[in-house]
Order: structure tokens, then C-alpha cells, then sequence
């Protein structure tokens, strides 16, 4: 017995003194990992050994046992180092070859917002100082919403005057962000103010001042008593603070059938300041935005009873403004992806 277990010792001996020179040998990842499972595979003598274990007398089998699991742990361990070696190895010479500056600094272009973005975020930040609530509605829209709650009924001749783009399942790509009014009298107890901005869609034919894609954000305040005083009044704060000056305003009559009376607020021409130039087509005046007191009906249909409350509405084109703003002549500008517009804001 005590023969088999000198044999056994002497062979585990043998073993590691190959297995070690062997993977000291090996010159790269591949030859290494052979030699590795050459030596510590399922058919290397180390497994052989471990496999003869049981037929040994139980005396013996522990120690033996102990033996072989040291053996294997000075190899593995050995092998774990030397690969870590080679790894260090290749990559400083890989940092050879390649020749990296890895302190050199470099730069990332940087992306900037769009024009509309910044104008919409100003709008936002002015009209959240008035106690205005931001609110978000779909792009895909029910005709209900859209049109029937806004007092446009079935048959009425001034749903004429939206293009709309229908979807064959009945429903459309919203014209206007006048449908959020809607779902604004939804969820909300008066007195309120919200804000909603977002893309309205058309079946337009495009020229420079028409797009298919267009962008809008929608104000309504209702409360107690809303008069037209408060709409000007509101306005006339907007466009200061857009223009950075004292801006001056008229009102001329519109007509849209969610409001009552309805107005399209026009604002002096601040780039000829009344000597006629071709933005204002030579009127010195610039059609802004559409606007009036939200129409009894309306508010009816929205659950709000208009003995009660009253409110103001308007719907301001963000394409619109910024065109004025910077002096943009053409609005298929904004959606055309073309950098060297984009990088001069
Ligand atoms: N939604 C109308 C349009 O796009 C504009 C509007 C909004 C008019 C609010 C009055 C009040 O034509």
C-alpha cells in the first residue's frame, strides 16, 4: 500500500515539475491555454489520478486526495499568473504598434437646440411666471376632440378651413393644439391656466410661409371674469419680453368657432418700425396670433358652467415667432435637418 502511495506521490511530483516548465514555455494565449488543458483536461493524468481515487484503500484516500487537490492548485494558480503576464504583454506591445497618445485631448462636436426648442422653453419659462400649468396632449387626435367639443359640428363649413389628414381608422393628426383645451376642461376645476405646445399637422401645400408640420402652443385661462382687457394684457407681456421691448398690438376680428368674439391679434412691425418693409408687406403690421373669449358653447361641453366662468384663449404659431425673431424667411427651413441653418443659433 504504502508503495502505491510513494508511486502516486512521485507521479504527482513529475506532473507538476512538466506541467510547470511546459506553460512557462508557452509563448502566446493559444499555446498556454493547450498546455493547460493538456495537463489539467479531462483526459491529463491529473484526472486519471483523481478517477483512480476511489479504487485506493479508504486509509489512503484522503490524503492522496488532499495531494492531488494541492497540486492542481499550484498549477492553476501558476496558470492564472502567466496568462495575466501575457495579457500585459500584448497589450504593451499592441500600445507599441499602435502608438496611442493617450493624454492627447480631443472634442466631441456639441449639438445645440433647435430654434423652435428655444423659443417654446422662453415661452414656457414667461407664461409659467403668470401661473400658466404646462399640458401635453396627443398628435393623434379624435375628431371629437379636435373639432365636435370645440363647436365644430359635423357639417360645419369651417372645418373647411383646416386641411386635416385623416387616418383610416376615423381618427386625424390634430390640426391645432386647441383640441388640449379640450382635455384641459377634462381634468381640471376652474379657475385655470394652461399652456400646451406641440407639432400640428396639415394637408397643405408648402411655400415659404406653410408647412405640413407646424408648431403651436395653445393658452387658456379661465376664471371668474376673463375679458378681452386680460388677453391684451397677457400678450403685451409675451412679446415684450420676446422682443425685449415695448410692443404694440392690434386686434382685428377672426373668426373660429370655439370663441366668442375671436380675434386675430396683429403686433407692429418692429423690424421697419412704420416705414414699410417686405416682412410686413408693407403694412407695418404682422399677424401674430389667433385669439378670443372661449365660446359659451364651449366651456358647456366642457362640464364648466359659462354663468359661472369665462376665459380667454389663443393659439400662438412658434413658427411664426421665431421666424420674426431672427429674421427667417422661409418656415420649411425649421424641419429641413440643413446644419448650416441650424448652427447659427
Ligand atoms: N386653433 C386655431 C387655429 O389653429 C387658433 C386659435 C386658438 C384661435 C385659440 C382662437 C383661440 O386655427
Amino acid at each position: 500500500m504504502k508503495e502505491k502511495e510513494a508511486s502516486t506521490r512521485e507521479k504527482l511530483k513529475r506532473w507538476s515539475h512538466e506541467a510547470s516548465k511546459e506553460l512557462k514555455e508557452a509563448k502566446d494565449h493559444s499555446q498556454l491555454d493547450d498546455t493547460y488543458k493538456s495537463y489539467l483536461g479531462k483526459k491529463g493524468l491529473l484526472s486519471e489520478i483523481s478517477k483512480g481515487l476511489k479504487n485506493l484503500p479508504i486509509e489512503e484516500r484522503r490524503d492522496t486526495g488532499q495531494m492531488v487537490g494541492e497540486y492542481r492548485n499550484q498549477i492553476e494558480s501558476l496558470y492564472q499568473d502567466l496568462s495575466a503576464r501575457l495579457t500585459q504583454k500584448d497589450l504593451e506591445k499592441r500600445l507599441q504598434k499602435e502608438n496611442y497618445d493617450l493624454l492627447r485631448p480631443f472634442s466631441l462636436p456639441i449639438g445645440r437646440l433647435h430654434p423652435l426648442t428655444i423659443m417654446q422653453r422662453e415661452v414656457e419659462d414667461i407664461f409659467s411666471t403668470m401661473g400658466f400649468e404646462m399640458m401635453d396632449g396627443p398628435e393623434l387626435e379624435t375628431d371629437e376632440y379636435n373639432f365636435e367639443r370645440l363647436n365644430f359640428s359635423k357639417d360645419h363649413p369651417a372645418r373647411d378651413m383646416q386641411d386635416t389628414i385623416w387616418t383610416e381608422d376615423g381618427r386625424l393628426l390634430r390640426t391645432h393644439t386647441s383640441a388640449v383645451q379640450v382635455r384641459a376642461m377634462e381634468i381640471k376645476k376652474p379657475p385655470f391656466r394652461i399652456l400646451a405646445h406641440g407639432r400640428c399637422f396639415r394637408y397643405e401645400e408648402t411655400d415659404s410661409s406653410h408647412e405640413t408640420t407646424f408648431h403651436q402652443i395653445e393658452g387658456m385661462m379661465v376664471d371668474r371674469v376673463v375679458s378681452v382687457a386680460h388677453l391684451i394684457y397677457v400678450m403685451k407681456i409675451l412679446l415684450s419680453r420676446i422682443f425685449d421691448k415695448e410692443v404694440k398690438v392690434r386686434l382685428r376680428p377672426g373668426y373660429f368657432p370655439f370663441v366668442e368674439p375671436g380675434f386675430e391679434l396683429d403686433m407692429f412691425c418692429l423690424l421697419c418700425a412704420g416705414k414699410g418693409c417686405s416682412t410686413c408687406r408693407h403694412s407695418c403690421w404682422i399677424e401674430l396670433l389667433p385669439c378670443g373669449l372661449v365660446h359659451p358653447q364651449v366651456l358647456r361641453l366642457g362640464g364648466i358652467s359659462p354663468n359661472e366662468w369665462s376665459g380667454f384663449a389663443f393659439g400662438l404659431g412658434l413658427d411664426r415667432l421665431v421666424m420674426m425673431r431672427y429674421g427667417v424667411e422661409d418656415i420649411r427651413r425649421f424641419l429641413s435637418g440643413n446644419l448650416r441653418f441650424l448652427n447659427q443659433f
